[in-house]
């Protein structure tokens, strides 16, 4: 295993004042997202879309590498340059998605286990053949009467910890993301207690299955109040949370933890990140950024409505929400960056 390369890569995909951009949701997902805004769900539509993203003006300024699907890995602009290479030559590290999916879990009612090991050593070869440097996989944990269960957290973290091993074997850099999905009414102290095992299977596992700390990134949510949850909770205390859940049971090995944003308002997940590395500075051994999807994407996608004529509008908007995360990044974003 090369250690140095992965280690080089982790330290660029987290370096200082820039984070990751998520557009790796599958055919499915897209389409949901396209039929919300009255976008034709077929794949030139996901390929224009795919397209204006990857060529906003200078979103290498912030952005330092993009998760992709397997169909937009192989696809190309209208003048037929490829992604990939229209990815390399803005300076962003392209990445891939790995997982199969999240499927309901047998015997274990209202949880899901995620799939995708099976052939996933040559797959693995085939992405990093094309050029691809990192990989995303997504475990998801449901909070309710009695869950996330012992076998779904278990089940899920030693998935997590062989697809690592896997991609560290041919030289891509695991992204290892187990969700804990903010979307019921749980409060923030539900979400620190669930957050915190669910981290700690997950470090045990890494440990277990022989996987280089030093050449992954992790992908958790913030510790949040669910969005149904009638008790709100203050930015500081939201950042207060999360950390000290991170400090708990992250290792310092590990160069960076880059949050997704779980369906939160967009201006919330950069004050959230922001105010982490503001309260945290200097105490926090591993980098703190972003790796959002929903939080910088969807107010372009609804500018943009698969029209041409408003794609300037929301490059703009995709620039925007990738600045106003990398200010986050450094703990230098305020309110008014969003009077823009
Ligand atoms: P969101 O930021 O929209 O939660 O998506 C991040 C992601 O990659 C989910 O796997």
């Amino acid at each position: 295993m090369n250690i140095e390369g992965l280690r080089a890569t982790a330290g660029a995909m987290v370096a200082a004042g820039k984070g990751l951009l998520a557009m790796d949701e599958s055919n499915a997902s897209c389409n949901a997202r396209f039929e919300k805004v009255g976008i034709p769900q077929t794949e030139e539509a996901r390929r224009a879309y795919r397209e204006l993203i990857l060529t906003t003006p200078d979103l290498g300024s912030f952005i330092s590498g993009v998760i992709l699907y397997d169909e937009t890995i192989r696809q190309s602009r209208k003048d037929s340059t490829s992604f990939l290479k229209v990815i390399t030559d803005a300076g962003i590290i392209p990445g891939i998605k790995v997982d199969t999916g999240a499927k309901d879990m047998a015997g274990h009612p209202g949880e899901k286990i995620t799939e995708g090991l099976d052939g996933l050593r040559y797959r693995l070869a085939e992405y990093s053949k094309m050029g691809a440097r990192f990989a995303k996989w997504r475990a998801v944990i449901t909070i309710g009467d009695g869950i996330p269960s012992r076998g779904c957290i278990e089940a899920n973290a030693h998935a997590l910890a062989r697809y690592a091993a896997l991609c560290q074997e041919v030289g891509l850099v695991p992204i290892v993301e187990p969700e804990v999905i903010m979307d019921g009414n749980d409060t923030i102290e539900t979400c620190f207690k669930a957050t915190e095992k669910v981290l700690q299977c997950v470090f045990s596992q890494l440990y277990i299955q022989r996987v280089s700390l030093e050449g992954m990134i992790l992908k958790p949510n913030m510790v949040l109040p669910g969005k149904d949850c009638p008790v709100r909770a203050a930015v500081e205390d939201t950042a207060d949370a999360t950390v000290t859940c991170l400090l708990r049971v992250v290792p310092a090995a590990v160069p960076g933890v880059a949050f997704l944003s779980g369906g939160q308002p967009f201006d919330l997940a950069s004050a959230r990140l922001n105010a982490m590395n503001v309260r945290f500075k200097g105490r926090m051994p591993w980098a703190l950024t972003f790796s959002y999807s929903r939080a910088i994407q969807q107010p372009a996608l609804e500018l943009w409505k698969g029209e041409d004529a408003n794609a300037v509008p929301a490059q703009k908007s995709l620039y925007h929400r990738a600045r106003c995360n990398g200010a986050a990044r450094n703990g230098q974003y305020n309110a008014g960056m969003e009077k823009h």
